[in-house]
C-alpha cells in the first residue's frame, strides 16, 4: 500500500542539502593505464531542495546534470562535498547504510526503453525492490504491486505482461511504479519526459504532479530547457560546465534572471505575444560550451561572457543571494542584473 501523507506540500524545511559537491572522473592513458587528468562533471555544486517542493535541474547537454542526480542519491562516488538527506550525512555512510537509505530515495531514468530490462514482466520489475528490501511475503507483494500500478495508472490485469509490450508513456508509468515502490520521500527524475512523444509527455507530468500531491513527495527534475521546468517548478537550478550559477523561486528567474548565462538561456526561448516576439532581443553565446577536461578558471563562463572583466578570469564566483531585500535569488557572478 502507497502510504498517503498528510504533510503540507510546502512544509518549508529542507530535505536535501547539497555543499561542495564534485565528480571527476579519472581519464586513464598510456601502456600502464595511468591517470592522465580528469572529466570535472561536477565542480563544486551547491544546491537545496526544500520538503514537498519540485527543484528543477536546467542545464546544456554535459553540463553534470545527471551526475549531480546520480551522487546526490550515492550512485556514484562524489569525489568531494557534503549530500544530507534529511539531516542525514550521505557521503561517509556504509555501502549497508546507504543501501538501506536508499529506499528513501529513488530515481526516475530519461529513457523508458532502456531503463526497463525487456526480458521481464511488469511485476517482476515493480516488485524486485520490494523483493530485496523483504517488504512482505508473495501474496503482500503481490497486492502492493496491483496498488502500485493502479496509482500510476495502470491497469493491474497486464501485471504478467513484459515491458516491450507497453508504449513509451506506459513504461515510463512503470519506472515510476518501481521508483515508488519503497515509499521513498525524495526523487530524483532525469529527463523523465523528454524521450516520450510530444502528446504523451503532459501526462506523465500531471502524473507526476499528482503522486507529489497525494504522497508528499519531493522532486529533484533535470531538464535541458527552461521551458520544460516552467510549469512544474517551484525553484529553478540553472547549471553551467559542473556549477550551479543560479537558484530561485520559478518566478523570480523567469522575470528576472541575474546571471548572464541564464539571460542568455532565456532570451532564446520564443514568447507567444507576437508583437512581443517581433522586439525580443536575444542573446547570442559565442563558442562552445569548453570542455569539462579543461575548465576555464574563475568563473567557467567567462569566455563566452559579454559582462567579463579581470576578476571573472581570476575568482571563481561564490553562490549567494543576490536578488533584492532578503531575496532567495542566489546567483554566482561577479557582476549579476
Ligand atoms: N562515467 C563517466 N566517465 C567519464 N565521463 C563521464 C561519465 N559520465 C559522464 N561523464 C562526462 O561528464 C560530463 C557530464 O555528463 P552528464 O551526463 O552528467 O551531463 P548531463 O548534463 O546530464 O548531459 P545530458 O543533458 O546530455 O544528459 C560529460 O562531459 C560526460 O561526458
Ligand atoms: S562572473 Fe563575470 S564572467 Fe561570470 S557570468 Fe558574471 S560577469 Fe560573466
Ligand atoms: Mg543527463
Amino acid at each position: 500500500m502507497v502510504q498517503e501523507v498528510q504533510t503540507p506540500k510546502k512544509a518549508g524545511t529542507t530535505l536535501v542539502d547539497v555543499k561542495g559537491l564534485k565528480v571527476h572522473f579519472p581519464i586513464k592513458g598510456g601502456l600502464l593505464g595511468r591517470t592522465v587528468g580528469h572529466v570535472k562533471a561536477v565542480d563544486g555544486v551547491d544546491l537545496f531542495v526544500r520538503r514537498g517542493e519540485t527543484l528543477g535541474l536546467v542545464g546544456e547537454s554535459g553540463c553534470g546534470k545527471s551526475t549531480t542526480g546520480r551522487a546526490i542519491l550515492q550512485l556514484i562516488k562524489p569525489t568531494a562535498g557534503t549530500v544530507k538527506l534529511d539531516g542525514v550525512e550521505l557521503t561517509t555512510l556504509s555501502t549497508g547504510a546507504i543501501r538501506r537509505t536508499r529506499a528513501n530515495m529513488q530515481m526516475v531514468f530519461q529513457d523508458p526503453f532502456s531503463s526497463l530490462d525487456p526480458r521481464y514482466t511488469i511485476g517482476q520489475i515493480i516488485s524486485e525492490p520490494l523483493e530485496n528490501f523483504k517488504r512482505g511475503n508473495a501474496k503482500e507483494i503481490q497486492e502492493h504491486v496491483a496498488n502500485l500500478m493502479e496509482t500510476v495508472g495502470l491497469n493491474p490485469f497486464y501485471v504478467n505482461r513484459f515491458a516491450h509490450e507497453f508504449s513509451g508513456g506506459q513504461r515510463q508509468r512503470i519506472g515510476i511504479a518501481r521508483a515508488l515502490a519503497l515509499n521513498p520521500s525524495f526523487i530524483v527524475a532525469d529527463e523523465p519526459v523528454s524521450a516520450l512523444d510530444v502528446s504523451i509527455q503532459a501526462q506523465v507530468l500531471n502524473l507526476l504532479q499528482d503522486l507529489q500531491g497525494k504522497l508528499g513527495l519531493t522532486y529533484l527534475f533535470v531538464a535541458h530547457n527552461l521551458s520544460v521546468v516552467k510549469h512544474i517548478s517551484d525553484r529553478v537550478a540553472v547549471m553551467y560546465l559542473g556549477r550551479i550559477v543560479e537558484l530561485a523561486d520559478s518566478a523570480d528567474l523567469y522575470k528576472t534572471p541575474l546571471h548572464p548565462y541564464t539571460q542568455a538561456l532565456l532570451s532564446a526561448i520564443p514568447v507567444p505575444d507576437p508583437d512581443v516576439e517581433l522586439h525580443r532581443k536575444r542573446i547570442i553565446l559565442e563558442g562552445d560550451v569548453p570542455s569539462p577536461v579543461n575548465p576555464p578558471s574563475g568563473c567557467n563562463f567567462h569566455p563566452r561572457c559579454w559582462k567579463a572583466q579581470a576578476i571573472c578570469r581570476e575568482q571563481i564566483p561564490v553562490l549567494e543571494p543576490k536578488g533584492a531585500g532578503d531575496s532567495h535569488h542566489y546567483a554566482a557572478c561577479h557582476f549579476p542584473g
